[in-house]
């Protein structure tokens, strides 16, 4: 297996001291000695090899062509829906949108002035207690219009009548642009009451009751399809949007003649933009092969058991707690820690995916930043061999995460045909990681066929401006073609 960190040679965790003649030995090669050989056997279950990996692009190919179908559609994993997006943004785009931001830690509204090439935003962070975002669906929106009301009446907007595009980043089933049924919650959300209903006509409802709002819903979509429309705004071969953030989803352009469930007119593209909602791949078992038993265990423990299987291998609600589980079994099995932790460190999430990006954030033979996490959480007993092996074990589930997202990328990269690809992309894991970008690029150009050409671009608040921006290619079509 590449890209995993080698183990050389198996000498009982904690036996060496670092060695005084860096001649004789590397740093590196050193930190390479001290990974415990149990552990590093028992990470093994985590590295997949190139092999596996293009086993599970084929598998996610069958998965997609099973969504795209009409007669398979209804029993497929991963969904495909159509966004009802067939434009991309060409630079004329023009005019002042609201936008609301769901599905990620936080709430946002924003408003977004779009001129020609260039974009301003404004925005404010509404905070979300868990009792509103599993409680009444209605609370919700009612709460929803509530900041909206309070961030308008504050920039003088409130009667303006502006378009809005919301950004709802769970599953929902798109009948038109303005209209998405939620078909299922993720992330920690569970608002069971409004499932099956319309996100737009619940918005426009709670907005209307409280009688001191005018707004005009446009657009609903998923923060995937805002990602790839806020890098299509500035690169026109994007083709391709994904999160890798508290979630993990992708979305790209299909030629509408093979999105079976695509059910209006040709506007002219011939295109329409995918919602994979892909981090339900697996959900048949079909990822059952490489998912470890701790993979198990973090499902049944986490709400939607069962359910978005491949999501919970990639993104950042599940890893940081993903590694906790680690640690605490090699700890308790007296591998690593003298097998000792502590109170706070055996509560379920305690350990949050940002302490992976800051224990890999230290150089080799610096654990400064890890010692500083393991500190807070009543482990500084912890050795220099015990970090390694920590930084170890967060290395190799940050890896697995990066190579399925490399390996769904070049899965639809291939499916697309076209040899020249920019991808958008987005998410916590993907900003704030040291090394998820690096990882990323170094396994898609080990899988990508030759002739292909990629580039992964970072965008720029695709939540936010991709929501105004779908609210004006909508707007500036209709006015194209005459609809009012
Ligand atoms: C949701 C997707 C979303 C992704 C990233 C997933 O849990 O199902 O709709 O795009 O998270 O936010």
């Amino acid at each position: 297996m590449s890209n995993c960190p080698s183990r050389t040679c198996n000498p009982k965790a904690g036996s060496n001291p670092i060695p005084g003649n860096p001649q004789s030995f590397s740093t590196k090669d050193w930190i390479d000695r001290q990974v415990n050989s149990e552990i590093h056997e028992a990470m093994k279950d985590l590295m997949l090899d190139n092999n596996t990996l293009k086993k599970i692009s084929t598998l996610f190919l069958q998965n997609i062509e099973r969504g795209l179908k009409k007669d398979t559609h209804p029993t497929s994993i991963v969904k495909c829906y159509p966004t009802y997006v067939q434009d991309l943004p060409d630079g004329t785009e023009k005019g002042k949108f609201l936008a609301l931001d769901l599905g990620g830690t936080n709430f946002r509204v924003l408003m977004v002035n779009i001129d020609s090439d260039k974009c301003e935003m404004e925005s404010e962070i509404f905070s979300m207690s868990n009792e509103l975002i599993t409680g009444s669906g209605y609370d919700l929106f009612d709460y929803i219009a509530e900041c909206l009301a309070i961030f308008s009446k504050k920039r003088g907007v409130a009667e303006q009548n502006l378009p809005l595009g919301f950004t709802f980043s769970f599953p929902a089933s798109q009948k038109g642009l303005s209209k998405a049924i939620v078909v299922r919650w993720t992330k920690g959300f569970d608002c069971k009451d409004i499932l099956g209903l319309d996100v737009g006509e619940l918005l426009t409802n709670a907005v209307n009751k409280r009688g001191d709002l005018k707004i005009d819903v446009c657009a609903i979509l998923n923060d995937t399809t805002g990602t790839l429309m806020s890098c299509a705004f500035k690169n026109r071969d994007t083709r391709i949007g994904m999160i890798v953030g508290t979630g993990n989803n992708a979305c790209y352009i299909e030629k509408q003649a093979n999105a079976e469930l695509f059910d209006e007119p040709d506007m002219g593209s011939g295109d329409v933009v995918i919602n994979l909602e892909c981090g339900a791949f697996g959900d048949d078992g079909a990822l059952d092969f490489i998912r470890t038993e701790l993979d198990r265990v973090i499902d049944k423990e986490y709400p939607n058991q069962g359910r978005q299987l491949h999501e919970k291998m990639i993104s950042g609600m599940y890893l940081g707690e993903l590694a906790r589980r680690y640690i605490l079994k090699f700890a308790q099995q007296g591998l690593i820690l003298g097998g000792k932790t502590s109170p706070i460190f055996e509560t379920q999430d305690s350990f949050p995916t940002s302490n992976l990006s800051e224990i890999e954030k230290d150089q080799p033979g610096s654990f400064k930043l890890q010692r500083d996490i393991l500190h807070q959480l009543g482990l500084e007993h912890a050795t220099d061999v015990d970090c390694i092996n920590i930084r170890f074990i967060s290395q190799c589930l940050t890896r697995r995460a990066a190579h399925l997202a490399s390996t769904a990328l070049v899965t639809l990269i291939h499916k697309m045909g076209v040899k020249k690809v920019t991808v958008g992309i987005d998410g916590s894991l993907y900003k704030y990681h040291p090394h998820f970008r690096t990882l990323m690029i170094a396994k898609m150009n080990e899988l990508i066929d030759p002739g292909y050409t990629y580039e992964l671009m970072l965008s720029e608040d695709g939540s936010g401006i991709g929501a105004a921006l779908v609210a004006a290619v909508a707007a500036k079509k209709k006015r194209q073609l005459g609809i009012s």
